[in-house]
C-alpha cells in the first residue's frame, strides 16, 4: 500500500513538473534577433520630380514588414526630403509636423529645405523604434506636398522581447536639443537651415541618441 502510494506520488509529481517544465522550456526559446528596415528597400526614401510622386508605395512596404521594439527604421534619402516621426494621427494625417502643439512629434536629420538645390545631399537617417503601438513617419517638405503624394506610412510596433538593454528608458532630454542632419556619405557639411528645428518640433539626432543610451547602460552596469 505505502509502496503504491509512493508509485503514484512519484508519478503525479512527476507529471505535474513536466507540465510545469515544458512551458517554461517553451517560453525560454531564444529571442528574436532585432532587425533594420530599410524604408521603401532598394528605392530609398525620395520624391520622384520626373513623376512628381514617392519613389515607392510607402504603405504597401510598411505593410510587409513586423515591428518590434528595439528594432532599427533605415531612411536613405537626401537633404530634398524629411524624416518626420509622430505619435499623433492628427498630425499624421494633416501632413504638418508643426501642427503638434504637443511633445510627440520629432524632425530626424535634414528639414527638407534643399528642395531647390540642384544635387541635395545624401544623407542616412537611422531611427531606433523605441514606442510600441502606433508610429508615423512621413516627409513634410514643400509644406507637406511630399507626404500628401504618398512619402508617408504608419507602422505597428509590437513588444516582442521588449528593448534591448541599451534601449530600456524611452528617449530622454537630450532629444530637445537642436540637431545637426546625421548624414552618411555625400561629403557636404550640414546648411544653416538643416541645423535648425521647425516651430513645434523637437530634433532628434542619432549619435546623441546613442551617447545617451550608452552612458545609461554604462550607468546602470556600475550599479
Ligand atoms: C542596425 O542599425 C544600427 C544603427 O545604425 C546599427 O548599430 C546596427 O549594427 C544595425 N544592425 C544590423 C543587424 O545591421
Ligand atoms: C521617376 O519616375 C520616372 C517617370 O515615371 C521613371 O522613369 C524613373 O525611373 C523614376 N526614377 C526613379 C529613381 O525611380
Ligand atoms: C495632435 O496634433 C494636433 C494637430 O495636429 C493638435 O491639435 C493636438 O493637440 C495634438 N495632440 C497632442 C496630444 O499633442
Ligand atoms: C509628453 O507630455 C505628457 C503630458 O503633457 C507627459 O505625460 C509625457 O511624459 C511627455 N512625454 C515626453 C516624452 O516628454
Ligand atoms: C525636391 O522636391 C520637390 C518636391 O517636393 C521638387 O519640386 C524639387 O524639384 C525637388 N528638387 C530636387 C533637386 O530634386
Ligand atoms: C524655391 O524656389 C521657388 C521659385 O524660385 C520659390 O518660390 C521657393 O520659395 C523656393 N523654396 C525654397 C524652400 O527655397
Ligand atoms: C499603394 O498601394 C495600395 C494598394 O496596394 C493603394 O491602395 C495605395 O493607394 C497606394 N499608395 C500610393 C501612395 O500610391
Amino acid at each position: 500500500m505505502v509502496t503504491w502510494r509512493c508509485v503514484i506520488g512519484a508519478a503525479t509529481i512527476a507529471f505535474f513538473s513536466l507540465a510545469i517544465t515544458i512551458p517554461v522550456v517553451s517560453a525560454a526559446a531564444p529571442p528574436p534577433v532585432n532587425k533594420n528596415h530599410t524604408v521603401g528597400e532598394a528605392a530609398g526614401w525620395f520624391f520622384n520630380t520626373s513623376s512628381n510622386a514617392a519613389s515607392a508605395n510607402y504603405s504597401d512596404w510598411a505593410a510587409s514588414q513586423n515591428f518590434y521594439l528595439g528594432d532599427f527604421l533605415i531612411f536613405k534619402t537626401n537633404t530634398n526630403s524629411s524624416v518626420v516621426q509622430t505619435n499623433n494621427e492628427t498630425t499624421y494625417n494633416l501632413c504638418d509636423a508643426s501642427s503638434d502643439d504637443g511633445n510627440q512629434t520629432f524632425l530626424w536629420g535634414s528639414d527638407g529645405g534643399d528642395s531647390n538645390s540642384s544635387s541635395p545631399t545624401p544623407q542616412v537617417v537611422e531611427i531606433p523604434l523605441v514606442y510600441e503601438g502606433s508610429n508615423y513617419f512621413f516627409s513634410d517638405t514643400m509644406e507637406g506636398a511630399q507626404c500628401q503624394k504618398g512619402m508617408k506610412f504608419g507602422i505597428n510596433v509590437v513588444h516582442g522581447n521588449g528593448l534591448p538593454p541599451a534601449f530600456n528608458q524611452p528617449p530622454p532630454a537630450p532629444y530637445t536639443t537642436p540637431p545637426p542632419p546625421m548624414t552618411t556619405g555625400g561629403g557636404g557639411g550640414p546648411s544653416q537651415d538643416q541645423s535648425s528645428p521647425k516651430n513645434g518640433v523637437e530634433g532628434m539626432q542619432g549619435g546623441m541618441v546613442w551617447t545617451c543610451l550608452v552612458l545609461l547602460s554604462l550607468g546602470l552596469m556600475a550599479v
